[in-house]
């Protein structure tokens, strides 16, 4: 009777097909109110002297289906995970997808460049509107009504007394109004003018600067805008100032470094003269201090302007400026 059991149970136990199979396997002989403990409990009531045999037969049993249903138990959650893993499987030889990460853009990379020299130099960034009055892109900067400058090729008027800045200069008005001096900043951004070719387009960027104080002379000009051209060009790079003329600066100068492509000797971008123009600067004009509201005999100051893209192209020997902006993705990759 007790070898029918295992017998019973064995073939139970192939019937088995899942965890829960199996627990209900269990619970119906190993259980409280199960087949074996019932056979365990039913000892008492048979002779004494027959208990110990047939109570070793009964825990023999007992453990032969502990055994089982423990082997069987492993066999079943080890196929339940190889199920698992193939339905939510991993396909590690698939090919990934890739995302292309944008890079900067050529002018901002130049612009943050710049940026970086002249705040480490202990100069802010400040900003001003593109779309500015006429008064602070002209008027205000000692720019009258007739000058060749607001020749209406040049600039893009929206009415008579609104334009398209035509420089960052008016950024220097903008903040000397709202601040006392001393006052020591750039301003980078997008100016218009209306003109299109090889070297020009309608819109371009451009770095203003400014530094006003007590005691500013042309030497602080000169120190400050060398040891920021060395620093952006190479510290061997030279540097010379020219006389030149900006109704908001005086005296004025252009500053030119010697020829990055050829070192100075004369090539077809420096047009043979071994040197490259850069930037336009001068001493601040007096009559721009009094439209603001500054003293010019107590304040002195100098201001710069340079063109971003000017400087992007010779840096990386580019020979047409709309390239910057057509936005073709095999251009833009290699900065
Ligand atoms: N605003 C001038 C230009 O656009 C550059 C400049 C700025 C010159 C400041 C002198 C001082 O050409």
């Amino acid at each position: 009777m007790i070898e029918d059991l295992k017998k019973t149970f064995l073939d139970e136990l192939e019937s088995v097909k899942s965890l829960a199979d199996l627990s209900n396997l269990k619970v119906k002989y190993l259980g409280r109110k199960g087949i074996i403990t019932a056979e365990l409990k039913s000892l008492s009531s048979i002779p004494p002297d027959e208990r110990p045999l047939h109570g070793k037969k009964i825990n023999d049993i007992k453990q032969f289906i502990e055994e089982k249903l423990d082997s069987r138990e492993s066999q079943l959650k080890k196929e339940e995970l190889g199920r698992q893993l193939l339905s939510d499987s991993l396909d590690i030889t698939l090919s990934g997808k890739f995302t292309t990460f944008g890079r900067e853009h050529p002018i901002n990379k130049i612009l943050s460049e710049i940026t970086d020299i002249f705040v480490r130099m202990g100069f802010s960034v400040e900003e001003g509107p593109e779309v500015e009055l006429d008064y602070y892109n002209f008027e205000a900067l000692n720019i009258p009504k007739d000058h060749p400058a607001r020749d209406m090729q040049d600039t893009f008027y929206i009415s008579d007394d609104i334009v398209l800045r035509t420089h960052t200069s008016p950024v220097q008005v903008r903040v000397m109004e709202k601040r006392k001096p001393p006052v020591r900043f750039i301003a980078p951004g997008k100016v218009y003018r209306c003109d299109a070719d090889i070297t020009h387009t309608p819109m371009f960027h451009q770095i203003e600067g400014l530094m006003v104080d007590k005691g500013i002379t042309f030497s602080n000009l000169k120190g400050v805008l060398e040891a920021f051209l060395h620093r952006m060009f190479g510290a061997d790079t030279p540097v010379r100032f020219r006389p030149s003329f900006f109704p908001f600066t005086e005296p004025s100068a252009e500053v030119d470094i010697g020829c990055i492509l050829c070192n100075g000797a004369g090539c077809r971008v420096c047009k043979g003269s071994g040197w490259l123009e850069i930037l336009g600067a001068g001493m601040v004009n007096p009559r721009v201090f009094e439209n603001v509201g500054y003293d010019p005999e107590e304040y002195s100051g100098f201001a710069f302007g340079m063109g971003i893209e000017r400087i992007a192209m010779l840096k990386y020997s580019i020979d047409d400026i709309r390239l910057f902006f057509e936005n073709d993705i095999r251009f833009l990759r290699q900065f």
